[in-house]
């Protein structure tokens, strides 16, 4: 049946009415709740008229999407019987939500209603962790100011994120975001190459929204028609990401190299034009592009064909840094394969290091770390690099007290503990459901890739977005789609995940998928959940 968007509308409307009268009887009666749908309302309105529709907020459901939901509720015995909180579930998928408070990996929304998140990645060491709440308050307390000024928090700091990576990494700039962290890196790469802009990035990286960042953000333009050529121009060249679930190179035991021959061969297009080679960019583990770890001897292949052509290898750790993957405290280290790397072989050490997201728990706070030598060539230049906030006083606070926590806490162990038993757990699933083509990942960054068929790999789109938007109604459980098909989980939570949450996950992901979307019926009108 095809409805047109106005009967979609109006169906969605009804039920807000009605439903919301319900439940408002029901917040009433529990004396609990503080703000009711009416503000949850003014403020999208208020969102509408003062921000751009350019400026995504998550959860912002199509009509198609709530309708399936309105015919769910009404028309399926199964779903009303089951499920009693189904009206009120409803009721909060017609809106994005408004998150009023945040302890370890839940987030409690304004009506009190308590959610897991399986995707805060900034969060990096639980949400409101009280050892940052009170770096932060006591700093704030008695000084912030601009950078201008010497600071011993701030020298601390860098010393102790200096001693968290290899040598020679050990000049650090801070900033106060992940785009403003690589835009940063692409400068010192050009100063560093003598000038050169080009630069290759893997296909479905996003490295930020700079301009510099942005035209790197392969991502960004095949989302979208900013860029119409789909390419930002020939100081950009983007390669296949090296997947081996889909891609060139499937299940390949060699493909580290296969897929490293596409970085030598546009490095080689540069040199044969006499032109030298910015920077090869890439995350030790692909976030947006759907949970992708490298194969093994990739990135060091990268690296080489990189330096070769005069330029560097920028990791991009924005989103992976901090011990995520658990077998290692940075992406780039990582290794599918410890035992077969041989013992003149270490893990590649890139040349500048781009780190943001969990680095401040939610305060602005990033970095770029570099070796002594590119440092050197950018400060021949002659131009000062001034960041007015970037690494000052409260926000160093934050990273150092996330620092002490994770090792404190032993995060990155527990990361790796409880990312294998979800890795586990995962795994199992996907031996009783077909629709799981693929789990992939390492410590509490993984992905579950949905596929209609497991050997054509038609991308499970529709369902992956009427399950993210179930998890979130129904179970309350907040997660995170991507890939370029839109098709992949990325489980990516805070730290302090554990095994509890691990399991509650599991059995809600395993509900939505067998019993939900078993009674949801036609999808072809589903359009992205926003998350
Ligand atoms: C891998 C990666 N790099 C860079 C960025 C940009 O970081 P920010 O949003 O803090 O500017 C992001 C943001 O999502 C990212 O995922």
């Amino acid at each position: 049946m095809v409805l047109s968007s106005t009967v979609v509308s109006s169906a969605a409307f009804a039920g807000t009415v009605t439903l919301t009268l319900v439940s408002l009887k029901i917040w009433r009666k529990k004396g609990a709740r503080k703000h009711s749908t009416a503000k949850k309302e003014h403020v999208l309105r208020v969102r509408q008229t003062h921000f751009s529709s350019s400026q995504s907020v998550s959860y912002l459901n199509s009509g198609p999407l709530m309708f399936v939901q309105v015919r769910l509720c009404l028309s399926s015995l199964y779903i009303c019987t089951t499920n009693i909180n189904y009206s009120r579930a409803l009721l909060y998928s017609l809106f994005p939500i408004i998150f009023w408070q945040g302890t370890g990996s839940r987030l409690i929304d304004e009506a009190g209603v308590s959610y897991l998140d399986t995707r805060n990645n900034v969060a990096h060491c639980g949400h409101s962790h009280p050892a940052v709440v009170h770096a932060v308050q006591q700093q704030v307390a008695q000084l912030n100011t601009n950078t201008r000024y010497l600071h011993p928090i701030t020298t601390e700091l860098a010393q102790r994120l200096a001693n968290l990576l290899p040598d020679p990494l050990e000049v650090v700039f801070f900033c106060n975001s992940g785009s403003e962290a690589n835009d940063l890196a692409l400068r010192l790469a050009r100063a560093y190459s003598g000038g050169s802009n080009n630069t290759i990035v893997l296909d479905d990286a996003y490295h930020g929204h700079t301009l510099a960042t942005l035209e790197a953000s392969p991502y960004k333009f095949t989302h979208g028609t900013e860029y119409k050529e789909q390419s930002p121009g020939p100081h950009i060249t983007k390669v296949s990401s090296p997947n081996t679930y889909r891609g060139a190179y499937r299940n390949d035991t060699t493909a580290g190299a296969l897929y490293a021959a596409f970085v030598e061969r546009a490095c080689q297009a540069y040199r044969d034009k006499g032109e030298t080679v910015r920077a090869f960019v890439a995350e030790g583990g692909a976030s947006v592009a759907g949970v992708v770890l490298p194969p093994d001897g990739y990135l060091r292949a990268c690296a080489a064909a990189v330096r070769a052509a005069g330029g560097v290898y920028i990791a991009d750790e924005v989103q992976t840094g901090f011990g995520r993957l658990g077998s290692c405290f940075w992406a780039f280290e990582h290794c599918h394969d410890a035992a077969s790397m041989k013992d003149d072989e270490p893990a590649v050490v890139p040349d500048i290091v781009a780190i943001g997201k969990p680095f401040g728990n939610g305060m602005p706070l990033a970095a770029v770390v570099t070796s002594k030598k590119v440092a050197a060539a950018f400060e021949k230049c002659g131009v000062e690099y001034f960041n007015t906030f970037g690494g000052n006083p409260v926000c160093a606070a934050a990273g150092l007290a996330v620092l002490n926590v994770l090792e404190q806490e032993e995060l990155q162990q527990k990361a790796w503990q409880v990312g294998n038993h979800l890795k586990r757990k995962f795994r199992a699933l996907q031996d009783r459901i077909d629709l799981i083509g693929d789990v992939r990942g390492s410590g509490l960054f993984l992905g579950v890739e949905l596929v209609r068929d497991r050997r054509s790999l038609e991308p499970a789109a529709a369902e992956t977005s009427f399950i993210c938007s179930v998890l979130k109604s129904k179970y309350h459980v907040l997660t995170s789609i991507d890939g370029p098909y839109e098709n992949v989980l990325v489980v990516k939570p805070p730290m302090v995940f554990n095994h509890a949450d691990a399991d509650y996950f599991c059995q809600c992901l395993e509900d939505a998928i067998t019993k939900d979307l078993a009674y949801a019926g036609d999808l072809s009108s589903i359009a992205k959940t926003p998350t």
